[in-house]
């Protein structure tokens, strides 16, 4: 298979390509990314002389050269993990998440259609459902989100949702809990936390750190997306999750724990405005369709995680400097 992967410089893009690349020796894989603060192809250098990999810059929102692209790979299928992800971000500058998240999705379904592909898995998010105090989220349950960043990826999802019903374009939609592993942007909680006691700075923890996240290994999100992008029926959705529940702040003192810091290093700091109580979602029908299951167990995941940052302090030292210090300033002033 000849694959187009949006997005594919960024954490989990880039995993998803090295992933497929070992699975599936005749499959090309073409890495469309813009190169934005979070896009580094020094994530792909165990495969960037791979002769099936070819690596294009551009912008999910300009559909000419997406379209240049397709033809001139005879792609197949899209995976697409291009989008703004950052809520913090959002609530400060929404425009570019408008712009990605909707206007790029848009623009990847057109091609789809034009081209007839054979897929498109759209990569999206728990948050378009909102938050929710007890129980989990089923794909039935309507969307609610409270961030710009949320909404935009709602919005991309109800068109994916619209091109399947009005024009039968093969597209699937997946919503996942929170990631983490290797290569993450020190912008997420779990690399900002594991980089900032590293630096000996402490952590800020938003509000009384009570709020609830769902936690999923990369690894485990490549495997459920190949057996979305392989196995899924055209116009599904599918929630990703795993049942690993977690508080901020119990997150936070597992974190200090393992890197032998004390809770003296929290700093409390206000809250994240409309800042979402809990995520939890019901992933029964991937297990149950497709059987997918979750397999890396948390606690093991983030010692992996951070061993990895120990170990690769020039990666994220250098991203922690420049735009992402101007950023982190305007944020707590
Ligand atoms: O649920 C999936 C989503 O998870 C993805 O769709 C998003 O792209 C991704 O950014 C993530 O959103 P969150 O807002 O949950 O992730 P973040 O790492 O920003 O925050 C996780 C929790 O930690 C949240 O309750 C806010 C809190 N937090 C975060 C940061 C960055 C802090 O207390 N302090 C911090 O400095």
């Amino acid at each position: 298979m000849k694959l187009l992967v949006c997005g594919g410089a960024g954490f989990m893009g880039s995993h998803f390509i090295k992933y497929i690349l070992a699975k599936y020796p005749d499959y090309q894989v073409v890495n469309f990314d813009k190169l934005t603060y979070a896009g580094y192809l020094e994530n792909l250098h165990e495969v960037e002389n791979d002769p099936r990999y070819k690596f294009v810059q551009g912008d999910i929102c300009d559909r000419e050269i997406l379209e240049k692209t397709v033809q001139e790979f005879g792609i197949e299928a899209i995976v697409n993990y291009a989008a703004e992800t950052h809520v913090d971000r959002s609530i400060m500058d929404p425009d570019a998440f408008l712009r990605t998240d909707v206007l790029g999705t848009f623009n990847l379904l057109e091609v789809t259609k034009k081209f007839n592909l054979k897929k498109m898995v759209q990569v999206s998010t728990d948050e378009v459902y909102g938050s929710i105090e007890k129980g989990s989220f089923t794909e039935e349950s309507p969307f609610a989100p409270n961030s710009p960043y949320a909404a935009a990826k709602a919005g991309g999802d109800h068109l994916c949702r619209a091109y399947f019903v009005t024009y039968q374009t093969p597209v699937v939609v997946s919503h996942s809990c929170n990631f983490y592993g290797a290569n993450q942007y020190p912008e997420k909680i779990i690399p900002l936390f594991i980089t900032n006691l590293l630096e000996g700075k402490k952590v800020p923890l938003y509000g009384d750190g009570k709020n609830v996240r769902e936690w999923i290994h990369t690894s485990d999100h490549c495997r459920a997306i190949d057996l979305l992008l392989h196995k899924a029926e055209p116009g599904e959705v599918y929630n990703i999750g795993t049942g690993q529940e977690i508080e901020n702040v119990e997150l936070t003192k597992l974190i200090l724990a393992e890197m032998g810091q004390g809770e003296e290093m929290i700093e409390p700091v206000k809250d994240r405005p409309g800042h979402d109580r809990r995520y939890s979602i019901n992933w029964s029908k991937i297990k149950e369709d497709l059987g997918w299951e979750p397999e890396k167990d948390f606690g093991e995941g983030l010692e992996e995680t951070i061993e990895w940052y120990r170990a690769n302090e020039s990666w994220w030292r250098k991203l922690k400097s420049g735009e992402y210090l101007e950023y982190y300033k305007k944020q707590y002033k």
